[in-house]
């Protein structure tokens, strides 16, 4: 078993430079499969989310070149199957972008249940809702979904929730269905302005993505030879910006679009925090304690779920008692038990979780629940008195590209061992 053992405290100085987002990269893969020919990706994150759905792809047919760590030339041109590898698909929660893709493509399709991280129940209700207003039927089997559509109709869908997920989804059904579909309410996260920008590169014809209503213009068919660069991780951005100043450090963050990343300068300025914006960059340091906060997670442009985890751990140790309200997930809260493991005090009920400042943290064996609980785990572990071992890396490795070697460059002491 692999595990992070970091010694602390560091504060963590100097220059990261940030990957290209895993949640906009995740669906402009099975975007792919809407394409007649050939394109390139690049700043795509070298994950081992992107590295299944690959392997996804090329067990339907497509052939992936990676012409370096972070760029792949993709022919979907061949693919000669409308089943998504089951067990493959069951272990990550994108894999429900297959299904609005190959509704386009082909009409058909059956993939595993989607996975993902355990963050509470994950319905897909309005995904449905949406193929069948399209008019496609879909059937949820055990284990299994299956989509079928002998011809996609463009309609207006009234999403209910504000869902990433069905939002991109539904676009991907929409690009080659017959006439236009209007989404409205929809979700306005940058990674659905960069799938929307991809489709459109590649010939789709899809308007108001980053509003709330995305007008989609379907078309006969997406042409290839193009090149397309994912947009910066705007969460991967605000986990090193909150481990600047959890840390009591200074840190210049690098390749990112600082505007997606408002709602988390706000909050850092908020508690005392310091930061400059230069537009593709950012710089955030410590100068005091941090002060208490109230913080609500909303969809985009509010504060991202994404990183509330760590975001908690700032709180854990400023001036005062802070509340999150999670409003998102039912279940995103278990990463708090871990940080009391390391001298925080917090208390977590249902979606709320109240944190009483402590002095400092100090280091223990900590488990990551899911992703975001993994990142907020390591960054807790360089503001830590002692040594904070980290353990369940596979949900971290699943987003963050080479997490250890960026936190050792910015000067945390940080080894990945295997037990
Ligand atoms: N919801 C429904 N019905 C649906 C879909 C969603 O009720 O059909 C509810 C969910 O239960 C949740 C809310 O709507 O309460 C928002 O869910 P959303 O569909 O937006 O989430 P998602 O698409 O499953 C994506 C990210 C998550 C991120 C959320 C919210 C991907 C692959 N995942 O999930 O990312 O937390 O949006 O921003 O894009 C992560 O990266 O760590 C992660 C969990």
């Amino acid at each position: 078993m692999e595990k992070l053992v970091i010694t602390g405290p560091t504060p963590l100085k100097g220059e990261v430079e940030i990957n290209g987002a895993k949640n906009a990269a995740v669906a402009i893969l099975p975007a792919t499969l809407l394409i007649d020919g050939v394109c390139t990706i690049n700043n795509l994150p070298n994950i081992s989310d992107v590295q299944i759905l690959c392997k996804i792809l090329e067990e339907m047919g497509a052939k992936i070149v990676w012409n370096t760590s972070n760029e792949i030339t993709i022919d979907t041109r061949n693919i000669n199957t409308n089943q998504a590898p089951l067990d493959l698909t069951s272990k990550f929660r994108a894999s429900y972008y297959l299904i609005g893709a190959m509704l386009g493509r082909t009409g058909e399709i059956e993939v595993g249940m989607p996975g993902g991280c355990k963050l509470g129940a994950r319905p897909i209700d309005q995904h449905i809702k949406g193929f069948e207003l399209l008019g496609a039927t879909v059937e949820v089997g055990k284990g299994t979904i299956s989509a079928k559509a002998k011809c996609l109709t463009g309609n207006s869908i009234y999403m209910d929730v504000v869902s990433v997920g069905a939002t991109i989804n539904v676009m991907l059904a929409a690009v080659l269905a017959k006439g236009t579909t209007i989404i409205d309410n929809a979700a306005k996260e940058p990674h659905i302005v960069d799938v929307a920008n991809f489709l459109n590169t590649m010939g789709a014809d899809i308007r108001g993505a980053g509003t709330d209503v995305i007008k989609i213009n379907g078309v006969e068919k997406l042409h290839g030879d193009c090149t397309y660069s994912v947009v910066p991780d705007q969460i991967e951005a605000g986990t090193f910006m909150l481990a600047a100043i959890a840390s009591k450090g200074d840190l210049l963050i690098k390749n990112c679009i600082t505007k997606h990343l408002e709602c988390i300068t706000a909050k850092i300025l908020e508690i005392g925090g310091n930061v400059e914006d230069y537009g593709d960059s950012i710089r955030v340091w410590y100068s005091k304690r941090p002060n208490k906060a109230i913080i609500k997670t909303l969809p985009y442009p509010g504060f991202p779920t994404d990183l509330q985890p760590q975001m908690g751990v700032v709180l854990a140790t400023a001036n005062g008692t802070s509340i999150i309200n999670e409003s998102i997930w039912e279940s995103r809260f278990q990463y708090t038990e871990e940080l009391n493991k390391m001298g925080a005090k917090i208390t977590a009920q249902g979606k709320t979780a109240i944190f009483e400042g402590v002095e400092s943290l100090s280091g223990a064996p900590v488990y990551s629940s899911d992703l975001r609980a993994g990142a907020a785990l390591i960054v807790a572990g360089t503001a830590a008195n002692g040594v904070t071992e980290v353990y369940n890396l596979e949900h971290i490795d699943r987003g963050y590209e080479n997490i250890e070697e960026k936190f050792r460059q910015i000067g945390a002491n940080i080894e990945r061992v295997n037990e």
